[in-house]
């Protein structure tokens, strides 16, 4: 029969389970807060425009511009919808990332190709400058989603006559570290340490384009492969990411 020891301990891990479930469903009730607040605003904007074509209130070319902003957030919201559903199936292991032998140069130079046109059409200078790297062992298309988020951050916040870089070296011979640094206005320091957290935007004025999913969903993949995602700041001078991913030495790259 169970002696007192082993009913003390009963109870510690029932304790534990019933602390646990509280936070789970905390975790569940300001996530559907969020994601509430997150589709009020287009769906207001929706809402309006279409009453203002059944009212008659919008005439013609009036009423096709109302069409045309109808379509534009719904555009936004079926987005926001797609990288939420992705963000959670991310954060709760129901994606799984192929494991393949992935050579980061060839990758981040396709990034670089990606994202030069959008950075000459801003006057910024792209620059890439990769050290000689063992292959790491990952998904290329969940990668590839990684920089394609922080280069777009990076354009997106970088004045005109600014510059972005993209380098990669290998500190230890157990991983490499990719930064991506730009010259834009930096995030103060208060804001910097909630960058990774979804739907977080250090300036919510600042257009309506970003869902403020992208690092949250760069920090799941790079976390699904091991890695680890940082981010430095100097307000007024620029931002800079650092992905660090475990290298597989012992496969030649060629
Ligand atoms: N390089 C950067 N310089 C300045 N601020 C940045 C930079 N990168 C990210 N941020 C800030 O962090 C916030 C979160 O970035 P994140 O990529 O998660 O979302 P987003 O770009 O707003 O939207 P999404 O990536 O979903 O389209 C941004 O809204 C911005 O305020
Ligand atoms: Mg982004």
């Amino acid at each position: 029969m169970a002696g007192p020891k082993e009913v003390k301990g009963l109870a510690t891990s029932f304790n534990q389970m019933a602390k646990q479930v509280k936070h789970s469903q905390q975790m569940l009730r300001d996530f559907v807060a969020d994601v509430s607040h997150e589709l009020r605003s287009p769906l207001t904007s929706i809402k309006g425009f279409a009453q203002a074509i059944i009212d008659g209130t919008a005439k013609d070319k009036e009423a096709q511009l109302k069409a045309a902003s109808i379509e534009d957030e719904s555009k936004r919201m079926m987005r926001l919808v797609e990288e939420l559903l992705e963000f959670s199936r991310l954060e709760s292991g129901q994606i799984t990332m192929v494991k393949e032998s992935v050579d980061l140069k060839d990758l981040l130079q396709q990034c670089h190709e990606i994202f030069l046109m959008r950075a000459k059409e801003k006057n910024i200078q792209l620059r890439t400058d990769i050290e000689p790297l063992p292959p790491v062992v990952g998904d290329i298309d969940r990668l590839e989603q990684v920089f394609s988020n922080l280069l777009d951050n990076a354009l997106k916040h970088t004045p005109s006559g600014g510059k972005v870089s993209i380098i990669a070296r290998l500190p230890y011979p157990n991983f490499v570290e990719i930064a991506v640094t730009d010259t834009g206005p930096g995030i103060p320091g208060e804001q910097l340490q909630h960058v990774f957290e979804r739907f977080f935007r250090a300036d919510p004025s600042a257009g309506k384009a970003g869902a403020g999913l992208g690092l949250a969903i760069a920090r799941q993949i790079v976390l699904a492969h091991g890695g680890d995602i940082m981010a430095k700041s100097t307000l007024g001078q620029g931002t800079e990411f650092l992905v660090r991913l475990p290298a597989s030495p012992n496969i030649t790259t060629h």
